[in-house]
């Protein structure tokens, strides 16, 4: 039985990934945390299972919560992915110039997509402790590359995503001598029909993938580039540069 944690995997990307690893494992156990209650619509076979889970990112006894529930169950983790990030909200809209730059904004861009994605970094990784080979994945976006930047703007979202890999790169190395069977990667999804790329997707040339679509991509990276962790990875597989 293969058993995988999603955190982020009431919408977007990380419910394509609810519906991808059904499809994909006849026998699984499916743990998804959401920041609000939810319930799973999708169809379920007697061997497969999915454990809703709650959390609070700004609770920091929540990270703890949630890895006790899958611990208590005594199941190893062969794998986890955690989806959580934010381009836009209702208050910030990402920067074109850096006149538009504000404290507010990119304290909020960096809560998001690298305190928070790190914090369950940090919870997650020790329970991945199985002799079987596991793997951690963390999406991240091809704009947080400072080699790729090609078209500027962006600034809060780009430079919490670089943030974000450093921070993949460095735990990568600790975890490479405290727990060498896990692989930590990061991962670009390519552009996905989700809340978060709507406004922007007119105005993009490149190809947009559905939810289940871009799950399937990144469960095909994890499974290839196992070992060789601390990468980042585009929906391809082909490493994205730092
Ligand atoms: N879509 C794309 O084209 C694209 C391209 C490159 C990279 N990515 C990356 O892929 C990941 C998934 O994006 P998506 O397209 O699926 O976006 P989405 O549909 O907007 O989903 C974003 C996910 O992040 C969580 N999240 C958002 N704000 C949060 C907050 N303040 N605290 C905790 N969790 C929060 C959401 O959880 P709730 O449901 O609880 O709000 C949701 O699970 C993100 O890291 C994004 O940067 C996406």
């Amino acid at each position: 039985m293969v058993t995988l944690f999603i955190v982020g995997g009431g919408r977007g990307v990380g419910r394509g990934l609810v519906q991808a690893c059904l499809d994909r494992y006849p026998s699984v156990r499916l743990y998804v945390a959401t920041r609000q209650p939810m319930t799973f619509s999708e169809t379920c076979s007697p061997y497969q299972t999915i454990v809703p889970i709650v959390w609070d990112p700004e609770d920091p006894a929540s990270y703890g919560a949630m890895v006790d529930t899958i611990r208590q169950d005594q199941q190893p983790l062969n794998q986890a992915i955690i989806t959580v990030g934010a381009l836009h909200s209702s208050n910030f809209s990402p920067e074109k110039t850096i006149r538009r730059l504000t404290a507010a904004q990119m304290a909020w861009s960096f809560q998001v997509n690298t305190i928070y994605p790190s914090l369950l970094i940090a919870a997650i990784a020790p329970i991945m402790t199985s002799v079987e080979p596991s793997c951690l994945a963390v999406l991240s976006a091809r704009v947080g590359s400072i080699t790729d930047n090609q078209l500027g703007g962006w600034y809060s979202y780009r430079a919490a995503k670089a943030a974000l890999n450093m921070v993949i790169k460095t735990a990568a190395i600790e975890y490479s001598r405290t727990v060498p069977s896990l692989t930590l990667l990061g991962i670009h999804p390519g552009t996905v029909d989700t809340d978060l790329s709507k406004p922007f997707q007119k105005n993009s040339h490149h190809t947009l993938f559905t939810p289940v679509e871009s799950a399937n991509h990144i469960l095909d990276v994890m499974r290839d580039r196992l070992g060789e962790s601390g990468g980042v990875f585009d929906w391809k597989g082909e490493r994205v540069p730092a």
